[in-house]
């Protein structure tokens, strides 16, 4: 890859981030209210995900919406977050969208090395891991790497080293309909979560992602309607 390109690249990855940072870390500062506004919707996600572990070996899942920003890497974290709430349950939660990588604006990450200097062979997975201890996570970021797509074998590689390590890998994924990486990564995981915006999100467009997703014979486990807005009162809406 010429160096012109890598620079371009990195100037497009920079653009993208500082587009995203200002309302990620918006977001990051009311997580207190929203957080807990949303505790009960990632429980019951944690719930279903965990329901289905036991039975159906359920372990690595990847989170993936079908264009960008409609939340994959919000339900990524807040799904990762919500089963790493049970101290013994060991998680990790993979930055697997080298398109627009942006966790670092989210979570507080030791390196911004990750996935990608691992698929050029510049780092061990191990070595790619951050810690946090606070909310009992582990953490691999998307990575400095130039690395236009991602590959099987560097998915698969990955988790084949890792997994067995964890109890649950939650794959943050780039959007179905813009690139062919999520149905990639589909490919070698247990199951995918498919993150819809509602009111945003037309139909048409979320079938094409669901097409995708079967087509390479993808278990899709359900689907996230994010940003639901209520047209009823809250008090209603709770006994309905
Ligand atoms: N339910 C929500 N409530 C409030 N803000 C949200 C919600 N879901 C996502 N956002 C905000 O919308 C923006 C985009 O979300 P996010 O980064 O999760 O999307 P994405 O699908 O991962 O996008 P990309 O494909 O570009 O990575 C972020 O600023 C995030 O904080
Ligand atoms: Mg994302």
């Amino acid at each position: 890859m010429s160096k012109i390109y890598e620079a371009l690249k990195k100037a497009e990855q920079e653009r993208e981030r500082s587009r995203l940072r200002p309302t990620l870390r918006a977001a990051a500062g009311a997580t207190e209210d929203q957080a807990s506004a949303n505790q009960e919707d990632y429980q019951r996600l944690r719930a279903s995900v965990v329901s289905m572990a036991v039975p159906s070996g359920l372990h690595t899942v990847l989170i993936c919406a079908s264009h960008h920003g409609e939340g994959a890497t919000t339900v990524a974290v807040g799904l990762a977050s919500a089963l790493a709430k049970e101290r013994e349950t060991r998680v990790l939660l993979v930055e697997a969208n080298v398109r627009t990588p942006c966790l670092g604006a989210v979570l507080p990450l030791s390196t911004t090395a990750g996935l990608s200097d691992f698929a050029q062979g510049r780092a061990a997975p191990e070595a790619l891991v951050t810690r946090l201890d606070d909310v009992n996570l582990s953490v691999i970021a998307a990575g400095n790497a130039p690395s236009p797509t991602m590959n099987l074998e560097v998915i698969d590689s990955l988790l084949t080293r890792l997994q067995s390590q964890f109890d649950f890998v939650i794959l943050d994924g780039p959007p179905v309909n813009n690139y062919a990486d999520a149905a990639v990564i589909a490919t070698k995981v247990d199951g995918v979560i498919l993150v819809i915006e509602a009111d945003r999100t037309p139909v048409a467009e979320a079938e094409a992602a669901k097409r995708q997703l079967d087509k390479v014979g993808a278990r899709i486990l359900g689907v996230v309607l994010n940003r639901r807005r209520s047209y009823i009162p809250a008090f209603l809406e709770s006994i309905l």
